[in-house]
């Protein structure tokens, strides 16, 4: 049995902060930004959105890309590092806004690594039959964990969502395998310190800008291009395929530098990557579901193609998937 995507959907915020915007809040400028990172714009959540009402609207486009009904849904997963609080999880959220009677529903926090982690959990399910009809969503709103004082940390993060729904389907089609990784040494490189058990939210935490990311860029750049070549390597070669095999790679979308590292390394053409980082950012677990819907509803990615998702985050995490689409 395969378990294949059948249905995607993504949704971002309508306000849009560009660079310029930028210019005016800190002391940068749409060259610095755009070289060193590619970004040109990022959307930003208003005050009455949160991650699952993001969420909710992705889920819902999916749905209808897959010709499903929320009360079909077996299992709501969410990937998402800024929840719209501890608990209840946003998935529970999700669920109730959308009416999806019959699913159980959790989280999971990797990082920008989340939506990764996530459908590979989802495909166990399906494989082991415990499940036929599961809701994947990649949803972040960095904006509200974002201090717009930082130059070194604002310029980067935007808020969105994306969905797939996966179901049964033929044998040797979609998800062929997955490489999964961590390295919790790493996780200071890249924190939001206060608001959990260890330094919950108090006068000191937020006069100490304690609830805003934190990141040492440069360590995590290192790390990033580097795993994002390997982890892709690894999986692909899971299922005795190398990177001739790739007709179309769906980076996480952290710097445009990154990902034409990673590309150098794996020695693959640029046709062959999808890249939106100018218009939206990093959006954490979001980045990757939004530039697959995108490829597929722009119609970059074909019946029969070999895809790879691959990603990195804080933790640190990294992964990537092998479809056959
Ligand atoms: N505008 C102008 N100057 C800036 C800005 C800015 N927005 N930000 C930093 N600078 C300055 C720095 O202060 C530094 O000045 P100094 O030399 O006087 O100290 C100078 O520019 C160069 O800084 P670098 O850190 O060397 O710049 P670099 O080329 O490494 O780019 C960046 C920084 C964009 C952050 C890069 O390191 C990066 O993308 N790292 C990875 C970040 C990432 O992917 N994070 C997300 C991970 S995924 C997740 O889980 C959320």
């Amino acid at each position: 049995m395969g378990v294949i995507i059948t249905g995607t959907g993504h949704y971002v915020p309508e306000r849009v902060l560009t660079n310029y915007d930028l210019e005016k809040m800190v002391d940068t400028s749409d060259e610095w930004i755009t070289t060193r990172t590619g970004i040109k714009e990022r959307r930003i959540a208003s005050e009455n959105e949160s991650t699952s009402t993001l969420a909710t609207k992705a889920a819902r486009r999916a749905l209808d890309s897959a010709g499903i009904s929320p009360e079909e849904i077996d299992l709501i997963l969410v990937a998402t590092a800024t929840p719209d609080m501890l608990f209840p999880s946003v998935s529970c959220l999700v669920q109730d806004q959308l009416g999806a009677v019959n699913a159980a529903a959790f989280d999971i926090e990797a990082a920008c690594t989340g939506f990764i982690y996530a459908l590979t959990i989802a495909q166990q399910f399906i494989i082991t039959d415990f499940y036929s009809k599961i809701l994947v969503i990649g949803a972040e709103t960095l904006s509200k964990i974002t201090d717009y004082t930082d130059r070194n940390t604002c310029v980067l993060f935007g808020d969105g969502a994306g969905a797939v729904v996966l179901e049964k389907g033929e044998e040797g089609k979609g998800i062929l395998t997955a490489d999964l990784g961590a390295d919790g040494t790493g996780g200071k490189l890249l924190r939001l310190p206060a608001g959990g058990s260890l330094h919950p939210a108090s006068i000191k935490t937020v006069e100490k800008r304690m609830h805003y990311t934190k990141m040492d860029g440069k360590e995590v750049f290192k790390f990033a291009a580097r795993n994002m070549a390997s982890s892709a390597i690894k999986s692909l070669n899971k299922v005795n395929m190398n990177v001739k095999d790739i007709d179309y790679l769906i980076p996480h979308q952290a710097n445009i530098r990154i990902i034409e590292n990673a590309a150098k390394r794996l020695h693959l053409e640029k046709e062959k990557i999808y890249v939106n980082i100018d218009k939206y950012g990093n959006m954490s677990s979001a980045s990757i579901p939004v530039a697959l819907d995108e490829a597929v509803k722009g119609h970059f990615i074909k019946k029969d193609d070999t895809i790879v998702l691959v990603g990195f985050g804080g933790g640190l995490t990294w992964g990537s998937i092998v479809i056959k689409w």
